[in-house]
């Protein structure tokens, strides 16, 4: 594991996003894995630009997200793919049939996102966020590292932490499907963006606590 220290979350955003570029610039059908949540924003805002710069063409790049809220349509505004849609895949040229999403709506197709994923060649660069509580996509502590995409019970916390975005607390959809520990490592590369004092004390204990599944 690397760790690069860097002064705010838009340097963190332009540093990911460097190495996503730099990745499609050397395979341009690079199999990328993503991640909701205000984190990336600024890493996808330097990716539009270079899209738009000319710099990276995302025409043969594929596409799959950590995880999506069970029950939300994708149209609605708090849904991962309405997310992605808006703040990622309408702005590049991307084609929307290669960008995958677990559908919340089906969530009997979870079982079949990881042979999606294979089928695709394995998931080349995975970019992740970090909740409050150290979880991972919606891997809440105490996941299985051997977990492949389920369905997962939302913690109180990221309930909370996520009711921001939401009406109130009791819109927040209390479970999602995610991709698992498992489906997450299996990825060839792996870039963690963590930002904010808040996420710090789940950042020392990444770097420098016991492995578990805490
Ligand atoms: C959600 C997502 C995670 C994300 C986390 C942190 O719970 N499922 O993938 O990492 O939020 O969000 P933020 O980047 O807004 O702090």
């Amino acid at each position: 594991m690397k760790v690069i220290k860097v002064k705010n979350s838009e340097e963190a955003g332009l540093r990911a996003s460097i190495i996503i570029s730099n990745r499609i610039q050397n395979n341009p059908s690079l199999v990328l894995g993503l991640a909701t949540g205000s984190t990336p924003l600024p890493t996808y805002e330097h990716l539009i630009a270079n899209n738009r710069k000319g710099l990276i063409s995302f025409a043969n790049v594929t596409t799959f997200n950590l995880d999506e809220y069970r029950g939300l349509n994708g149209q609605h505004p708090q849904s991962y793919r309405f997310f992605m849609n808006e703040n990622l895949f309408k702005k590049i040229d991307i084609k929307l049939d290669r960008t995958f999403i677990p559908d919340g709506l089906n969530p009997s197709e979870a079982a079949n996102y990881d042979n999606l994923i294979a089928e695709a060649g394995g998931i080349d660069l995975q970019l992740l966020g970090l909740g409050l509580n150290g979880h991972i996509g919606f891997n809440e502590p105490g996941t299985s590292f051997e977990s492949l995409t389920h369905i997962v019970g939302l913690t109180d916390s990221t309930i909370e932490a996520n009711a921001r975005f939401f009406e109130s607390k009791e819109d927040v959809p209390t479970q999602a499907i995610s991709m698992g520990l498992k489906s997450i490592m299996n990825a060839k590369e792996i870039i963690l963006v963590a930002t904010g004092a808040n996420k710090a004390l789940a950042v020392s204990q990444l770097v420098k606590g016991t492995l578990s599944e805490e």
